[in-house]
């Protein structure tokens, strides 16, 4: 009665069971972890991978939980949601399902179930992910101390209002490190870097630029002005970025991403 039980066992799952198990090879127990997921198969290989238990009968896995985290795609959720049937008061509920707002999840499962909305990342596995939780106003004191500490076994934790949760989506996504970097390592490579070179040039380009302004918060234009000489070889990179459109590009990607987000409330 007292599981985390997550009901979908793909890509997410499969990260922050990989890195609650981190954490509890460390100094803390998270207790028993159960994966059900539609097709038992899925929910099996974790439990090979992770010593998870997989579950393949939905309801013996609701019945076990103490926490239920729904890890199934947006338009699976309210599906999912309607073959559960009333959930036990008491269950911490929390949704990993972008662009699904609390007042869905409300309706799908019942008024007197209050719900978190959880948005982690693959980067949870190695323990230094991200989370942004928000939680419904019924949603009890205690349980939702229970909630931050899980997410916060794998990482920072940010509370924010549900308004922002879209965009906050759109925002933290790790694919869009592994893409800048991947754009950086590609044209680094035409300029005849070595790849191993390129690597660390655009990495550490990156890298230490998050770094700098997490040590001093707000100071970009004083950070940018200290690394780029005027009339320089990074002032002359910076204006034909500036120039190519660049910042307007990734707000449009983000508005798109917005729009994909809202879509997704159904
Ligand atoms: N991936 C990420 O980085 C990430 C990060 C934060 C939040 N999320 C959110 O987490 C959710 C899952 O994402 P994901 O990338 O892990 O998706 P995924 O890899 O497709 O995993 C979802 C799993 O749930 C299964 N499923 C669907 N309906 C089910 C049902 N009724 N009962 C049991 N299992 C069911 C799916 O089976 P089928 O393959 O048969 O459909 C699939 O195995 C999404 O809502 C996403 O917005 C994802």
């Amino acid at each position: 009665m007292n599981a985390i039980v997550f009901l979908g066992g793909g890509r997410i799952t499969a990260a922050l069971v990989a890195g609650l198990r981190r954490a509890a090879r460390k100094d803390w127990t998270c207790g028993r972890i159960i994966v059900h997921d539609r097709n038992p198969g899925k929910a099996r290989a974790l439990a090979s991978r992770f010593a998870v238990d997989a579950e393949p009968s939905l309801s013996r896995a609701l019945e076990q939980a103490g926490m239920l985290i729904v890890a199934v795609r947006p338009n699976d959720v309210v599906p999912l949601l309607d073959a559960t049937g009333p959930i036990r008061i008491g269950t911490a509920c929390v949704s990993l399902a972008a662009g699904v707002p609390l007042r869905v999840l409300r309706r799908a499962s019942g008024r007197r179930v209050a719900w978190a909305r959880a948005m982690p990342s693959p980067a949870c596995r190695t323990g230094r992910g991200l989370t942004a939780l928000v939680f419904d106003r019924a949603f009890p004191r205690r349980e939702r101390q229970r909630v931050r500490d899980l997410f916060a076994r794998m990482g920072a934790v940010v509370e924010i209002p549900e308004r922002e949760f879209d965009a906050f989506t759109v925002v933290y996504s790790t694919s869009q490190g592994y893409h800048a970097l991947a754009a950086r390592m590609r044209a680094a490579r035409k300029l005849g870097l070595s790849p191993r070179c390129a690597f660390l040039a655009a990495a550490h380009g990156l890298a230490e630029g998050v770094r700098a302004l997490e040590e001093n918060p707000g100071a970009t234009e004083k950070l940018l002005a200290e690394a780029a000489t005027p009339g320089g070889v990074a002032a002359e990179v910076m204006r034909v970025l500036c120039a190519g459109g660049y910042d307007g590009l990734v707000e449009r990607a983000y508005r798109a991403g917005l729009l994909r987000a809202r879509r997704m409330r159904t």
